[in-house]
């Protein structure tokens, strides 16, 4: 499936994903028992991992999608946000959960925690399959993290690099052959 000299290492593999994925799930519909939860994928790197988590949540919930640029085609950040898909429904008086694939600069969920809040929903809160703590620039709030992850370009699960490498079950470093040309 992928072409194995293009992995310079494989940083979690597909079955700690799933475990990690399901106890997410599982400690999410316990802490939100008896409410219904309004999820919001970032695309398109959460949409991979929103679909696995929503499967392992026991809640009633809805799922809607937002589009932000940020980083376009390179790896590193412009540190311009902007919305190019905004939701599809109101949030107002919801119990709103954003799942992201990553945070790393902390610029893009910062964005949108400040620009959901404005629109009053009874709760927010962040979910993010990978975390990247050294990296940051914005102190965010990450209320279930999958995997803290040393400072290293990663893909694979949803997460890409110039579109590629979404659809592998795992999660690697890429070469930087293959980064930097
Ligand atoms: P932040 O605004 O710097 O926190 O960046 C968040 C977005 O950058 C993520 O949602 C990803 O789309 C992208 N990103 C950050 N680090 C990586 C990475 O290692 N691989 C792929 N995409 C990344
Ligand atoms: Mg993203």
């Amino acid at each position: 499936m992928m072409e194995q000299e293009k992995i310079e290492e494989i940083l979690i593999p597909e079955n700690q994903i799933k475990k990690r994925v399901e106890q997410l799930g599982n400690q999410i519909s316990h802490d939100y028992k008896g409410k219904e939860i309004f999820c919001i994928g970032v695309l398109k790197g959460a949409a991979i991992f929103l679909a696995d988590l929503a499967r392992y949540i026991k809640v009633p919930l809805t799922i809607d999608f937002m589009a932000i640029s940020s980083y376009g085609v390179s790896s590193e950040s412009s540190g311009v946000v902007r919305i190019l898909k905004d939701l599809d429904e109101n949030i107002e008086d919801k119990a709103v959960l954003i799942v992201e694939d990553i945070v790393d600069t902390g610029l893009t969920l910062d964005y949108l925690l400040r620009m959901l809040q404005s629109r009053k929903p009874a709760s927010l809160r962040t979910c993010a399959l990978l975390n990247k703590i050294e990296r940051r620039k914005l102190e965010v709030p990450v209320d279930y993290c999958g995997f803290e992850i040393p400072d290293k370009f990663v893909v694979g699960y949803g997460l890409d690099f110039n579109g590629l490498y979404r659809n592998i079950p795992y999660i690697f470093v890429l070469k930087s052959t293959y980064i930097n040309g």
